[in-house]
Parts: C-alpha cells; sequence; structure tokens
C-alpha cells in the first residue's frame, strides 16, 4: 500500500469537492434570496408592520440545491449566519428530520437556535418558542432543508396545521421571518395545497441538465478538473459520446455529474494514468453502482438501454439526499 499515493490522491479530489461552479440556476437564487433580504431589510427601517414572503426551491435529489444554499449563505457578504457562539444571525439553516411530524421540526430548530428542548411540549408551544428564539436573535430567514417532508404521508388536518405554521412564522406581527424552504418536487404541493400560502413564494427550480443546452459546459468541466488534477484530457473526452453518456449516466442531475467527473479522476490517480480516459468513467460508474459491464452507460452501445439509477440505490424507497451520494463519496 502507498499511503503517500492516496494522500496526494485524496488531497486532489478533496480540493475538487470543495470547489462551487456557479451554474445559471444559482445566479436566479442568488437574486430572489437578495431580493427577500434587502424587502426585510427595508420592511424593518420603515417601522411598519409586514409580512414577509418566501423562496421555494426545488429539484431532483443531487440537482445541487443544498450545496447551492450553503455556498451562498456561507459566502453572502451581508448575511451572517447563525452559529452557536454568536447572538444575531440573519440566516438559521435546518434540516427538516425524516421522518418528521410538525412537533420533531420545532425541535430541529430549536436545537439549531442553540435552545434544545428538555421537557416535551406540544407542537404549538414549540413553534412560538421558535418564533421567539427566532426574534431573540433577530433572524430575516429561516431556510429548511429537505423541506418535502413536511408533507410526507400527512392527513388533511397534519397538513392544515404545517400550513398555518409555515403562515403564522411569515405573518407575525412583531416579528415576520422570510422562509427559504428547499426541496425535492413534491414541495410544490404543500405549498400549492393553499393559495394563501403558494402566492408568498417566489419558486427557483433546479431543473435537470441536457446535452443540447448544457454540453459545452459539461465539457468545460471535465477539461477544467482534470487539468487541475494534473491529467492530460483528450479531445475525444470532451466529445460528443463521452458528455452524452457522462449526463445520461448522472441522470442529467449538475451535481452527480460532477461527482462522476471527480469519481472518474480519482479512478485515473489510481491507476497511474496520465491521462484522462474512457475507461476512468467506466471504473468509476462500476465501482460506485457494483454493475457489470452491460448495464454501465459507459461502455454499452445502446447507453439509454442502462439504468443510471443504479448509481443511487437499489431500493427507491430509500432515496434521500444522503444515500443518493453515499454512492459517489
Ligand atoms: N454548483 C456546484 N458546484 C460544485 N459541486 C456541486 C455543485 N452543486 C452540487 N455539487 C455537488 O453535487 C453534490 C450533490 O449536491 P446536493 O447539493 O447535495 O444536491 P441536492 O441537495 O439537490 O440533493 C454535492 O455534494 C456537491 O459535491
Ligand atoms: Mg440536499
Amino acid at each position: 500500500m502507498d499511503q503517500n499515493k492516496f494522500a496526494r490522491i485524496a488531497q486532489v479530489t478533496v480540493k475538487l469537492s470543495a470547489k462551487f461552479l456557479r451554474h445559471r440556476n444559482y445566479q436566479k437564487l442568488e437574486e430572489a434570496i437578495g431580493l427577500l433580504e434587502a424587502t426585510r431589510r427595508a420592511e424593518l427601517e420603515s417601522g411598519l408592520p409586514q409580512e414577509a414572503y418566501g423562496v421555494a426551491l426545488v429539484g431532483n435529489a443531487g440537482s445541487g440545491k443544498s450545496t447551492a444554499l450553503s455556498h451562498l449563505f456561507r459566502t453572502h457578504p451581508t448575511l451572517n449566519l447563525l452559529r452557536q457562539d454568536v447572538v444575531q444571525a440573519d440566516v438559521a439553516s435546518i434540516l427538516v428530520p425524516s421522518p418528521s411530524t410538525l412537533k420533531l421540526v420545532g425541535r430541529s430548530c430549536l436545537t439549531g437556535l442553540g435552545y434544545p428542548l428538555q421537557r416535551d411540549r406540544t407542537a404549538g408551544v414549540i413553534w412560538e418558542l421558535v418564533q421567539h428564539h427566532l426574534q431573540q436573535r433577530q433572524t430575516l430567514l429561516l431556510h429548511l432543508d429537505e423541506a418535502q417532508d413536511l408533507m410526507r404521508s400527512r392527513s388533511a388536518s397534519e397538513m392544515t396545521a404545517v400550513v398555518n405554521t409555515l403562515k403564522s412564522l411569515m405573518q407575525h406581527k412583531e416579528w415576520p421571518v422570510g422562509l427559504v424552504l428547499s426541496g425535492l418536487p413534491d414541495l410544490k404541493q404543500l405549498l400549492n395545497n393553499d393559495t394563501q400560502l403558494g402566492r408568498r413564494f417566489e419558486p427557483i427550480e433546479f431543473s435537470q441538465i441536457s446535452y443540447e443546452t448544457d454540453a459545452g459546459n459539461v465539457a468545460k468541466i471535465i477539461g477544467q478538473y482534470g487539468k487541475e488534477s494534473g491529467l492530460a484530457v483528450a479531445d475525444e473526452m470532451l466529445g460528443r459520446d463521452v458528455v452524452q453518456r457522462l449526463i445520461y449516466a448522472g441522470s442529467s442531475e449538475l451535481g452527480i455529474v460532477i461527482k462522476l467527473i471527480i469519481a472518474a479522476i480519482r479512478e485515473a490517480l489510481l491507476s497511474g494514468s496520465p491521462r484522462l480516459e474512457t475507461d476512468h468513467f467506466i471504473a468509476a460508474f462500476s465501482r460506485k453502482s457494483g454493475c457489470v459491464d452491460d448495464l454501465n452507460p459507459f461502455v454499452r452501445e445502446d447507453f439509454t438501454e442502462t439504468d443510471p439509477r443504479l448509481l443511487l440505490t437499489t431500493n427507491e424507497d430509500l432515496v434521500t439526499a444522503d444515500t443518493v451520494w453515499s454512492g459517489l463519496k
């Protein structure tokens, strides 16, 4: 075993994984959050009672929602993200537990805000406490990630409670909070469930990528990441065949495609090759999915007959952000 070689490879892949690509949907998100922030601040300055609104970011698993919001909040010049050691925080970002209840989500918010509950309380009391602590910390925006779990397998009355809780956060008399919800496309159902709630949200979609619109950018990522890893990248790797297969293998989701490129680079470095080649994509897909060549979209002639979801998991019901990525990490 060559620990030094592994360490060098790990350094390269860690560096590549930490990179953030500003894609066109990210620019839309940046604009929507910028306006939301500016509106909250202008309302506060005006001193008039107002009602906040929100942004709903939807996209499939692996489209890059969590990464985009985390990058935006971490690098934003005027929005400071909640940390335990500071009282004032413009943004609090919370992961909705799965499976969840209104009460569990409220508890997660309280823990995130630094006030874990010691005793059991009703959902109503918990959400009043959430509102109270958001006001104490002067929090303008509350981000709930995987927000579709707020509506999974809910009865009509539970759905009403979720909708009312979200509305009351935004309509609070003294301290209305702007909501940023991110999640899978069925999050739209939650918002459409109530027209009053729905019209308070600006929707942003992280849509799938396609060969027709994104081939150039995907080729650029292969070229740039390859170069940064010290590998030569032949023109063939940036050509139609490889790029088409890559987009297909990544389920047309930008984040999955990027992860596959990094995984292929890792295979190239492991094999000691000075060049990035198709074989490395074959090896990356096969390592992550455990599939034979005949099911590998980088091998099979009629690659659209293969199933890129092999990369995700064998059990569709278990697909969550974590399981999707555990295959590629
Ligand atoms: N803009 C980006 N630049 C670089 N890597 C990205 C970008 N968006 C997503 N990724 C990669 O894709 C992975 C999956 O993205 P993630 O944000 O978890 O997707 P989602 O939350 O939509 O399921 C991330 O771990 C990250 O490595
Ligand atoms: Mg996510």
